[in-house]
């Protein structure tokens, strides 16, 4: 898709947009509900959450709920601990009576003329028997099970099956390179991998199995060898089966009962693990346990979509985002609702497929993200207005700030003013939506993630901790735990404490920046780390840089994010080569490929600029402030250089960044 948006005034950009009364009809909660349920869950969490828990079935109650400190050196956090339950119990089987004949998932292929719907009875009777074929291949309680997989069914089928068993899944993007993979099976020390034969996106085929062969290499390279592979059969592509390692599904599948009892699993056990990008080069396994993180993603999926029964649920994220982890799968499911997984892309066959897929499967609630808009912003309104969208009741918009113009373009051109668009605003580490407006609650303003959620207590500091309070801008900290809250880094409390908990004692430090308004309303300015946000996707500036001086001809690279269209930013590398090297076309050709090579398509640069020599500070800090402001062609504005070891270098970047134009 092309990368220039033609932003179109639809009509100007309204400060407010209040709630209307249609927004009011069979909504699940008022204003006056949201505000008193808001002021128990901050004065009393242990009463509020002791009720809402119930909304679960639990195999042991819990006597106990909340248990958490955010002291330094002691961060600790648990919630219902000593209740048991299933979470795939809690998704599936507590449906069946009711619900059996219900559609859990639709799936629309790549391919629109491919689709399916699974009842709740199909779904928990494919996840008996891949949770028993599991168990036949070695996997136990408490192992680990990475998934590599296209956004079909059996994707979600994975995940339950080890949430039956007590598994710990760790599901890595199928757009992740052989290299991302396979680092992160060895640092999970994974047992047992359950991947496709190849994906299908845009018609393009891509090779999982094949890079998951790589992956399986590079991870007993680096000293881990997983022991079996699964593979679903998706395009019937020949693929190499190494025997005694690798087992098809389909044939396993046959060869076990439909029955699996489900574990019974602590509240705190590890539920899944799923790697982000930090600041530093080394992606970090973030871990959410059971029964806070079912309770979260299932009470935000009922309010914050005021999701109600029978309608069709569509959150466009893909399950190797945290995003379809918990609004694809776990809290549409547990809330017996039915959840559309896509396998495709926005525009292809072209780019009014969206709105087609809405009217083909009469969707109701339809999630996505910023450079998504953006991007069918560009393409124009002829491809919407194709489409009926009637069933659309409730847009909403994850992933990164939504520019007010993107906002404008939903609500008028996609929901024709219909529909409330919930702006959610949280992270992998949150595990559900902290702040959001509620649909028939929030009067809405274009931009702003506006109030903040059941038992949520934002705050905003500024650089040395001090609180700042009224209408102001600052560094954004939450002050109190919420059951959805991750545990643990996988393997590293110490990393936990450190990366979350240690800039600002006492509170989690969400690495974002943020402005309260007047009206207490929350915006979300962006991230306040090195890390940048490219098309609602995180990524570690380190990450790309480690990656690109992995290459045998570069010296140094230091990566910033700058404004970009329809990707939110972009991923803007500066590049010394090695002694003799000259740069050339060719060879930011070659490092662009390299980039992918290592982490993945989403990694690609989109612009390299060499540069002999990189601004630091006399201790040999690469000051970044400056390359960012490069990098926004602001040069008006690069602030003091005087603290640089070599301030000529400021000027040949300026002029090489201006002669390049
Ligand atoms: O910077 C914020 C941005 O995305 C980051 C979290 O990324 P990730 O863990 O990949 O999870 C994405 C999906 C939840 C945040 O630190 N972000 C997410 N949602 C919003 C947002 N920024 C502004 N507005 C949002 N609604």
């Amino acid at each position: 898709m092309s990368s220039v948006v033609a932003v179109k005034p639809v009509v100007p950009v309204k400060p407010l947009v209040p709630v209307k009364d249609e927004w009011k009809v069979g909504a699940l909660l008022t204003k006056a509900d949201y505000e008193a349920w808001y002021e128990r869950s901050v004065e009393d969490p242990d009463g509020f959450w002791r009720e809402h828990g119930q909304r679960l079935d639990w195999i042991k109650p819990y006597t106990k709920v909340k248990n958490t400190s955010f002291a330094p050196g002691a961060v600790s956090i648990q919630w219902f601990e000593d209740g048991t339950l299933n979470l795939s119990a809690n998704c599936l089987d507590r449906h069946l009576a009711d619900k059996g004949d219900q559609t859990a998932i639709i799936w629309e292929g790549d391919d629109p003329q491919d689709s399916r719907r699974i009842s709740y009875r199909e779904l928990h009777e494919d996840v008996c028997r891949m949770a028993n074929v599991l168990k036949d291949l070695g996997v136990a309680r408490g192992d680990r099970v990475s998934i590599y997989m296209p956004m079909i069914p059996e994707a979600a089928v994975a995940m339950l099956a080890c949430a039956r068993i007590g598994a710990i899944h760790s599901v890595v993007f199928g757009g992740f390179s052989p290299d991302a993979l396979g680092g992160r099976m060895e640092g999970s020390a994974t047992k047992l991998l359950i991947t496709a034969d190849e994906g299908l996106r845009a018609g393009r085929k891509v090779p999982l199995k094949a890079n998951a062969d790589k992956a399986m290499e590079i991870a007993a390279k680096a000293g881990h060898a997983v022991e079996a592979m699964l593979v679903i059969r998706r395009t019937g592509a020949e693929v190499a089966m190494r025997e005694g390692r690798d087992h098809w599904w389909h044939s396993l599948r046959e060869t076990v009962s439909p029955d699996c009892p489900p574990e019974e699993m602590s509240a705190e056990d590890p539920l899944f693990i799923l790697y982000t990008s930090g600041s530093t080069g080394k992606p970090k396994g973030v871990l959410h346990t059971t029964g806070g993180y079912l309770v979260w993603a299932s009470l935000t999926h009922q309010y914050v979509f005021d999701y109600r029964p029978g309608e069709v649920f569509w959150c466009t994220a893909d399950v190797g985002w945290v995003t379809g982890h918990s609004y694809s799968v776990y809290g549409p499911l547990a809330n017996g609702g039915t959840t559309l997984m896509f396998e495709g892309v926005p525009n292809y066959p072209d780019a009014g497929r969206m709105w087609q897929v809405v009217d083909k499967h009469q969707v109701n609630i339809f999630y996505t993200a910023p450079t998504a808009i953006r991007a069918l912003m560009g393409a124009g309104d002829a491809f919407v207005a194709k489409s009926s969208r009637r069933s659309i009741r409730l847009l909403g918009s994850v992933g990164e700030p939504i520019n007010p113009e993107a906002w404008n373009w939903y609500y008028h051109v996609v929901g024709e003013e219909r529909c409330a668009i919930v702006d959610t605003w949280w992270q992998t580490e949150t595990g559900g939506i902290l702040i959001s407006p509620l649909p028939a609650v929030t009067d809405l303003k274009p931009g702003s993630a506006t109030t903040p959620f059941f038992g949520v207590q934002p705050q905003l500091v500024d650089n040395e901790g001090t609180v700042l309070e009224g209408a102001t801008e600052g560094n954004l900290c939450i002050t109190d735990s919420w059951p959805g809250q991750m545990r643990t880094v996988y393997g590293d409390h110490e990393r936990f404490e450190q990366t979350y908990f240690s800039t600002y004692p006492g509170k989690y430090f969400t690495g974002d920046g943020a402005r309260r308004d007047a009206d207490g309303y929350w915006w979300i300015t962006g991230r306040v780390d090195d890390v940048i946000n490219v098309s609602g996707h995180r990524m570690g500036t380190a990450e790309v840089e480690s990656a690109l001086v992995s290459h045998p001809k570069v010296s140094e690279a230091a990566v910033v994010g700058y404004p970009h269209d329809v990707k939110g930013q972009g991923i803007y590398c500066y590049v010394t080569l090695m002694e003799g090297q000259e740069p050339s076309d060719e060879l930011k050709k070659e490092l662009v490929a390299h980039v992918r090579n290592e982490i993945g398509p989403i990694a690609s640069p989109d612009k390299i600029q060499f540069s002999p020599g990189l601004p630091k500070t006399r201790s040999g800090k690469i000051m970044r402030r400056i390359l960012r402001k490069i990098a926004e062609d602001d040069f008006g504005a690069l602030g003091d250089t005087s603290t640089l070891a070599d301030p000529g270098v400021v000027e040949d970047l300026v002029d090489n960044r201006q002669n390049r134009k």
